[in-house]
Order: structure tokens, then C-alpha cells, then sequence
């Protein structure tokens, strides 16, 4: 996926990617506002899509090939529900319904610099057991940024992510991981959800990368589904999904995204 080098930013740079995560934090709030029983994922997307284009950027998911012989993806969001990991397609067949949870996941170009982040919704109420499976799988999220500080390793980062989820017994998806972040989606470090301390790539102030976690509730095994993306859970139990694009500082990691926004409008 993320070949090479890490780039490490300069701070102009990372003033420009505080905008697009800025943006990418907003649309997610928006589209955010209008989930709920009875709406299909494909007028999430259209909603995202149109936010995203008024506001001077380009979603970056939309045509994105990952590797060769991959069709492009041809959407702006990634909106998986209940077992769907994550690339879950919108459709205008897919309703929400009262009780599901929906993980939306989006990427923003703006003035040259990639945004990158995802927030698991409850649809309306959800079953106790969801609900925790959500507040666990954002807590894994800051568990790992704590650990991105210079002079740390992209195992440290994994391994506090998998301590946290697998203590409340849950899984860590493998096959999927975080990732460097600037001006392409994907750059290096990968940044596994498991993994063990001290091993790795060594982080580096002003390095950026993605951090999300992809939380089964049942078995962490996976599969992709027959429209090429759509990945859930082998087992079909609930998945979660939360992600952050971060800046490794000294001490204390940087947070370019938010919940905030979402947490303002959304009850949850
Ligand atoms: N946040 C995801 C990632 O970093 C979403 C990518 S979807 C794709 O991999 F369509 F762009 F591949
Ligand atoms: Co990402």
C-alpha cells in the first residue's frame, strides 16, 4: 500500500492539512446530522460530496485505485454498516434502519493536502452491546495517538490499540491498517491496529499518519464481498471503525481532526 520513505511535513504543510482535516471533520458532521432511519447511504454520499465541493476541495476516495487491477472506487464516503469493516459502498438499496450502526469514513484534497478521517453513528437507539463496542473502539483510537510521540515506534502506536480492544475481548481486524498521510492518501508508515512495542518505524516530529482502528466484536477474520471492496466481518457480528489523522510532536501528538463537530450535532 504505502511504499518508501515516511515524509516528514514542514509546518507550512501542516498548517495547510490542519484545513483539509478541518474540512473532512465538518463533512462528517454533516453528513452526520442527517443519519437516521429511513435514509440510504447513497444520500450520505451525495450529501458529503456536495458539502465537500462547496467548500473548494475534491474528495479523494472518489476514482482512488489502491493498486493495479482494483476497480477505482467510485464513491466520495465509505459507509459500512453493522458487520461491514470499512469500503462499504454506498447504494441507494442500502436504508438505515433503527438500531444500526453505520461507520462513515471520508477523505478530503484541499489546496494539495490530503484530510483523512471515520466516525462510527448509531442509527437511532442502539443495543447496549454496540454501543460499547463503539466507546471502546474510539477509546482504542486515543489509546494509540498517546503513543505518537517522537522517539516512539509505529508498534508502540499498534500495540496500545491492541492491548486496549482485546482486554474487553474484542478483535483487531489484520488485514487493514493506518497510514501515512500528505499529499496522497496513502505514504508510509503502515500502521497496523496490533502488533508488538519498540518495533517498527521509528516516529519523527512533523511526520503525519492515519490512525484507525477496525474493532470486531466477534472474530477478526474478514472478507471482501463481490462488489471488490466491501470488507465485513467473516462471522458477521458488528465491526467499528474510527480514524484520525495525527501529527507526531514531542510529548504530546497533534490531532488535526475532530469529533467535535459530530459530538455537538449527534447525540451519542
Ligand atoms: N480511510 C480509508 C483508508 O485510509 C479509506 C480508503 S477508501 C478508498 O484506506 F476508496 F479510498 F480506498
Ligand atoms: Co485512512
Amino acid at each position: 500500500m504505502a511504499k518508501g520513505k515516511p515524509i516528514i511535513k514542514t509546518e507550512e504543510e501542516i498548517e495547510i492539512m490542519r484545513e483539509s482535516c478541518l474540512l473532512v471533520s465538518k463533512t462528517l458532521a454533516e453528513v452526520g446530522k442527517n443519519i437516521k432511519p429511513g435514509i440510504s447511504t447513497f444520500q450520505l454520499d451525495a450529501i458529503a460530496e456536495e458539502f465537500i465541493l462547496d467548500n473548494g476541495a475534491i474528495p479523494v476516495f472518489k476514482d482512488y485505485k489502491p493498486y493495479k487491477d482494483v476497480k477505482a472506487y467510485p464513491y466520495t464516503l465509505c459507509t459500512s454498516v453493522n458487520e461491514e469493516v470499512v469500503h462499504g459502498m454506498p447504494s441507494k438499496n442500502r436504508i438505515l434502519q433503527e438500531g444500526d450502526i453505520i461507520s462513515v469514513d471520508c477523505g478530503v484534497v484541499k489546496n494539495g493536502f490530503v484530510g483523512d478521517s471515520a466516525y462510527t453513528f448509531p442509527v437511532g437507539v442502539i443495543s447496549p452491546k454496540k454501543k460499547r463496542l463503539l466507546e471502546a473502539t474510539k477509546q482504542s483510537l486515543y489509546k494509540g495517538i498517546q503513543r505518537a510521540v517522537t522517539g516512539n515506534f509505529v508498534g508502540d502506536v499498534s500495540n496500545a490499540v491492541q492491548m486496549y480492544v482485546e482486554s474487553l475481548g474484542y478483535s483487531v481486524v489484520r488485514e487493514m491498517v493506518g497510514h501515512g498521510v500528505g499529499k496522497n492518501l496513502h505514504e508510509a508508515p503502515e500502521v497496523p491496529n496490533y502488533g508488538r512495542r519498540r518495533t517498527g518505524q521509528l516516529l519523527r516530529e512533523r511526520m503525519v499518519i492515519a490512525i484507525e482502528p477496525m474493532i470486531n466484536m466477534g472474530k477478526a477474520a474478514i472478507k471482501t464481498a463481490d462488489d471488490e471492496w466491501t470488507v465485513y466481518a467473516s462471522d458477521r457480528h458488528p465491526s467499528a471503525h474510527f480514524e484520525h489523522t495525527v501529527v507526531i510532536r514531542t510529548g504530546k501528538a497533534e490531532i488535526l481532526t475532530t469529533f467535535e463537530f459530530i459530538e455537538a450535532s449527534v447525540n451519542s
